[in-house]
């Protein structure tokens, strides 16, 4: 159940997300809490979301900030986030944005490929400033998730791949205003099995062993992101497992003497907090099916559309005993894709009026809203209002 109240219902337009600030607050203080056991940092990674009063809770809970835009650098910024705890990623960063991470001071760059080295010395050498970049390379390893969000194997446009790596830790070093501070990397989102941690873990060492051979060691690894969480059962689970997450990386990688490890966790954090309240335009009968019309659609929320996401369904307007029979619950969208899910057990006295939410929207949820077919961008409402 979401913890939304009466009163925020009756007077509230729909769509909206709505936020649960107090668990994702616990959220924050567990992992907080398990990455300290082993002196692992943590990054947020904005593009989950960047809603500022969510931004200022997760700032509150001490941990940096994983970018991969200006914007986002900005919105970090302005949110208060250290410049020192930051780091920025993407494989097509511009001019203007490395300017500004500069000017910013941030702590490192997360470097793509050899022209972007080339740009960054380049801006740094004319602003007389030093560019702190750890490079991120393309493992080969392979996520087991949805092929759109797999990002570590060789056909994917991320990082370096790991036979040019030891040239392009030689190419930090000739370049002077660069200075070299490691290895990152991220093979994936929404990643369920453990194991693909563990492997990812050896490759790493198996990596850092090959530099380290030629007296090249890196001073910090950053694992990215990655975690999963449980989206067909979000209230048994409504904190991922961050304790066996953390656990796999202390067992299975070999840490050399002074070397930091990070992290840039997203979704975990923040996709549990975040429903998408919506209601129910008609109920209408097709030919073998039901279908169930709510006034949120795929604008709001893309992740069913574009990667076959399932969100739990709820009418929170039914009582909890009501018989159940299947809907195909739609969105007003001119699209067939605008569909959040199909033959979805819901009350059979589901009517025109009822309240739904859509649970685990807190990640890749607002932040990817459109305003296809002219839709308004949904607000967002938050428990502690
Ligand atoms: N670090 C890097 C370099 C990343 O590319 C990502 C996510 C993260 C960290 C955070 O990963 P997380 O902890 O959230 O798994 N829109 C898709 C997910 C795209 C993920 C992109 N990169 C979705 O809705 O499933």
């Amino acid at each position: 159940m979401i913890a939304i109240t009466a009163r925020q219902l009756r007077e509230i337009k729909t769509p909206f997300y709505f936020y649960d600030v107090e668990l994702l607050d616990k959220t924050l203080q567990l992992a907080v809490r398990e990455a300290k056991r082993h002196d692992f940092h943590l990054h947020y990674a904005l593009k989950a979301n960047a809603n500022p009063r969510l931004l200022e809770i997760i700032r509150e809970r001490g941990l940096g900030a994983d970018c991969v835009s200006g914007n986002e650098v900005e919105a970090a910024i302005k949110s208060g986030f250290p410049a020192g705890s930051i780091v920025y990623a993407g494989v097509g960063k511009s001019d203007e944005e490395i300017r500004l991470a500069l000017q910013q001071e941030i702590s490192c760059f997360n470097c793509e490929s050899f022209p972007e080295l080339e740009v960054i010395n380049d801006i740094a050498g004319a602003m007389g400033k030093t560019a702190r970049v750890s490079l991120r390379v393309n493992p080969n390893v392979d996520a087991h998730t949805h092929h759109y969000i797999t990002t570590g194997v060789e056909e994917n446009k991320f990082g370096f791949p790991v036979d040019d790596l030891e040239q392009a830790v030689n190419r930090c070093r000739e370049l002077p205003n660069i200075e070299w501070t490691g290895l990152h990397f991220h093979v994936g989102s929404q990643i369920t099995d453990t194991s693909v941690f563990r492997s990812l873990c050896e490759r790493v060492n198996e990596i850092q062993r090959g530099i380290a051979a030629r007296g090249l060691v890196p001073s910090r690894v950053n694992f990215g992101g990655g975690l999963g969480v449980d989206y067909d059962d979000p209230d048994a689970r409504p904190v991922p497992d961050f304790a066996a997450y953390f656990q796999a990386f202390a067992d299975s990688f070999e840490r050399l003497p002074g070397q930091q490890v990070h992290f840039e966790p997203g979704r975990p954090v923040v996709a549990q907090c975040g429903s998408l309240v919506t209601r129910v335009l008609y109920v209408k009968e097709g030919k073998n099916k039901k279908f169930i019309i709510l006034d949120a659609g795929m604008n709001d929320l893309i992740r069913p559309a574009l990667y076959q996401a399932r969100h739990r369904i709820e009418n929170i307007s039914a009582l909890l005993d009501e018989p159940l029979e299947p809907y195909d619950v739609v969105g007003p969208v001119c699209e067939s894709s605008d569909c959040f899910g199909k033959a979805v057990p819901l009350p059979v006295t589901t009517r025109r009026g009822d309240f739904f939410a859509i649970r685990s929207c807190g990640a890749y949820g607002e932040v990817m809203a459109s305003r296809y077919n002219l839709r308004p961008i949904a607000p967002s409402r938050f428990s502690n209002d």
